[in-house]
């Protein structure tokens, strides 16, 4: 009898904490009219079209506070919060001089953003945050991370002005 019922319980064991996991990690859809930005169609860019589009930073960020801040943080401005502080994402671009290889640096960039908001983060087995392309438009997407480097160029500012 003891056997029976010990498997038993390690089957429940793992559905309820197979429950758990799953259910921290949905994508929750933003509700925000985009109506203003450039239709991109379902092919996804392979780099951000919307960085001179005058909507883009106030749509990124009602999008953002809906389906992002929760782990990334209010408002994309803070360094506190359980995943990665996204302004940081385009750093190591800023410092290079070189016109063609800044060019270059920020295309790999919205690649890599591209691709992990649409895949998602999953780390040996545990994903650290949903895919995100059944749920978000890319014109939410791009306009997300233009969004964020608004905040990211906003805090150098400030620190250049603190120094
Ligand atoms: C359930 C929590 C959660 C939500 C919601 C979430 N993320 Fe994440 N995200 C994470 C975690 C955790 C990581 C870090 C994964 C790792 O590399 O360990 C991450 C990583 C990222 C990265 C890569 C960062 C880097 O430095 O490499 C990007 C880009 C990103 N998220 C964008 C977004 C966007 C855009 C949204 C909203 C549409 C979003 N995330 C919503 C948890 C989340």
């Amino acid at each position: 009898m003891k056997i029976p019922q010990l498997s038993l319980f390690a089957g429940l064991f793992a559905l309820l904490f197979a429950g758990t996991v799953h259910a921290i990690e949905i994508a929750t859809p933003p509700d925000v009219d985009y109506s203003a930005l450039p239709p991109l169609g379902q092919q996804w860019r392979d780099s951000n079209p919307y960085r001179d589009v005058a909507a883009a930073p106030e749509i990124g960020r009602v999008a953002y506070n809906q389906s992002c801040a929760r782990c990334h943080g209010a408002d994309a401005a803070t360094n506190a919060a359980p995943a990665p502080d996204l302004r940081n994402l385009n750093r190591a671009c800023w410092r290079i001089v070189n016109t063609d290889l800044k060019a270059r640096c920020i295309a790999d960039k919205d690649a890599y953003f591209a691709k992990t908001v649409r895949h998602g983060k999953t780390i040996v087995g545990v994903m650290h945050m949903p895919p995100w392309q059944d749920v978000l438009p890319q014109e939410l997407a791009w306009s997300i991370q233009v969004f964020i480097e608004a905040q990211a160029a906003t805090k150098a500012r400030a620190q250049a002005a603190a120094r």
